[in-house]
């Protein structure tokens, strides 16, 4: 018998007017306060100045909260606060007891994940895939991960019998707000330092969400202060007398600044600064998955990343398709609401940052790169950037130099191995890199040679709290996480 012959459906023509339906996060969980204090000794205080400061959501314009801009004289009293703290109860409690707090601070960042993911994604504009999938979980895990190590100093440093410093001054930078809290706060505690942390005046929110956490988590008074306000309030922390040393995350600029005020005093320091990665794709890489990895690079986070992509080297021979491939890519890109699951891009976190990016882009169509920019549509309100690709760019070029800090990507080619190390290491940062290729050996050269902290091979941007981060020259010195982020808060030997 003859089966009647099946009719092959019309091949799915791709529809370009096809868009997601839109799957907005809910915000009616998060509990805002009008206005937030100073948290010293345990207790949201009145800040001296009688200032406070708007802090936005970036994605809209609107205003989230007010927050206390401090002062010196605000500095001063979270310092005797910490330094009461750590030679009254801190520094003499057991590590298997100040173990406890830290993972039960870890615990309770995980029971309050929805509410801590959304608020990051309202004040910083992240989507909020990567806040409810990245900043939130690897924060808890870095609380985590450091209150294992409490009371097991001695093995991780035998023989040396391990000392903390005191009173640390904690810095940090807007691109993750909370993730950067708790690389900071994790492995101090662990190690029996006190603590003054200020976030980026963008954004304080989650940071003064972790004040409340650590008030009820009962950690004893002073032991963790969190004072909001801008560049002046962290200049006034970095001179403070009483701070034994100074961790700082931020820009280059600030960083050189903040090293010479720390100069000739007893003040350790830890730098995380800017970066320009290299991305390296050879001809015999997986060229969809290092399509991805690149697009993972640049793109995530907004290009709000020092270890991101932002310089991209393809071997001679697969140029042109990894070009296509990249071209095609990015239209598929959703830009606009960070909260809607959907987002691939969020908003740019303010407009300073904003106008800087622009700046860039107007800089490298100048110098003669050629410009292929997303055609998606971006919100009117709200600070946006649609993902951008420069190709037809050299060495010598800013965009290539330069830290942007935004969605932007500078593209160059290369012939051989020696050819691209030499690119990549021309630079005046080294934090991280990438090199995608099938074979083995060529990781292992590449990773030997090429001067980054953190070389991924075939893949980017993964972290982990047991693996120490940090760069080489004007990327800074010093590592976070792993064995290595506790020695920056113990005495050296
Ligand atoms: P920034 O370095 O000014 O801000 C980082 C932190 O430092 C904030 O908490 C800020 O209040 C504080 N700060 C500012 N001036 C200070 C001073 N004199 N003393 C002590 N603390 C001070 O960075 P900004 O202006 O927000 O961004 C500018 C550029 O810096 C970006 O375009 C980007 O290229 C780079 N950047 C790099 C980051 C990284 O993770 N390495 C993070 C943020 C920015
Ligand atoms: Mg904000």
């Amino acid at each position: 018998m003859q089966l009647p012959k099946k009719k092959t459906p019309k091949a799915l023509k791709f529809n370009a007017t096809f868009t997601y339906a839109p799957a907005p996060e809910s915000k009616s969980h998060v509990k805002l306060q009008e206005q937030y204090g100073l948290f010293i000794n345990g207790k949201f205080e009145k800040p001296n100045s009688g200032k406070y400061f708007e802090t936005i959501n970036p994605a809209t314009e609107e205003k989230l909260a007010m927050v206390a801009d401090a002062n010196a004289k605000d500095v001063d009293k979270a310092v005797k606060a910490a330094r009461t703290a750590y030679d009254k109860v801190w520094s003499k409690m057991p590590g298997k007891e100040r173990a406890k707090y830290i993972f039960r601070i870890s615990r309770m960042l995980q029971e309050k994940a929805r509410e801590l993911s959304v608020l990051e994604t309202m004040d910083g504009g992240k989507p909020i895939r990567e806040s409810r999938d990245i900043d939130i979980p690897l924060a808890a895990n870095h609380f985590f991960y450091y209150a294992g190590w409490a009371d097991k100093l001695d093995y991780a440093f035998p023989n040396q019998q391990p000392k903390s410093l005191g009173v640390a001054g904690q810095i940090i930078p807007w691109n993750f707000p909370l993730l950067m809290a708790a690389w900071k706060i994790a492995p101090a505690l662990a190690t029996g330092n006190t603590i003054v942390l200020k976030p980026a005046e963008t954004t304080p929110l989650t940071a003064l969400k972790l004040a409340e956490i650590i008030q009820e988590s009962g950690l004893p008074e002073g032991v963790v202060n969190i004072i909001t306000g801008a560049g002046a309030t962290g200049a006034a922390l970095v001179q403070h007398p009483g701070i034994d040393k100074i961790a700082f995350t931020g820009s280059t600029d600030v960083g050189k600044l903040i090293q010479r005020a720390t100069a000739g005093t007893n003040k350790r320091l830890t730098l995380e600064l800017g970066g320009k990665a290299a991305n390296i794709i050879f001809e015999d890489a997986p060229l969809d998955q290092a399509v991805e990895g690149i697009i993972n690079g640049i793109f995530f986070n907004q290009g709000h990343v020092c270890c991101a992509g932002s310089r991209l080297f393809v071997q001679e021979s697969v140029y042109q398709k990894v070009i296509r491939k990249l071209k095609d890519r990015i239209e598929t890109l959703i830009v606009g609401d960070p909260l809607d699951k959907n987002t691939d891009i969020g908003a740019i976190n303010s407009k300073q940052q904003l106008d800087t990016i622009k700046k860039y882009i107007s800089i490298g169509i100048k110098e003669g790169g050629e410009i292929h920019e997303s055609s998606c549509a971006i919100p009117k309100k709200g600070f946006y950037c649609r993902p951008t690709l420069f190709t037809n760019v050299s060495q010598s070029h800013r965009i290539a130099r330069e830290e942007i800090f935004g969605p932007v990507l500078a593209i160059q080619t290369f012939r051989t191995d020696d050819e691209v190390i030499e690119k990549a290491n021309n630079t005046a940062y080294g934090l991280s890199a990438g090199v995608w290729t099938d074979k083995g050996s060529k990781i292992f050269n590449m990773t030997s040679k090429l001067r980054a902290g953190v070389i991924w091979a075939n893949t980017f941007n993964k972290f982990d709290p047991t693996s120490p981060f940090g760069g080489y020259k004007e990327s800074g010195f010093g590592r976070e996480g792993g064995v290595q982020g506790l020695s920056a808060y113990l005495k050296s030997f």
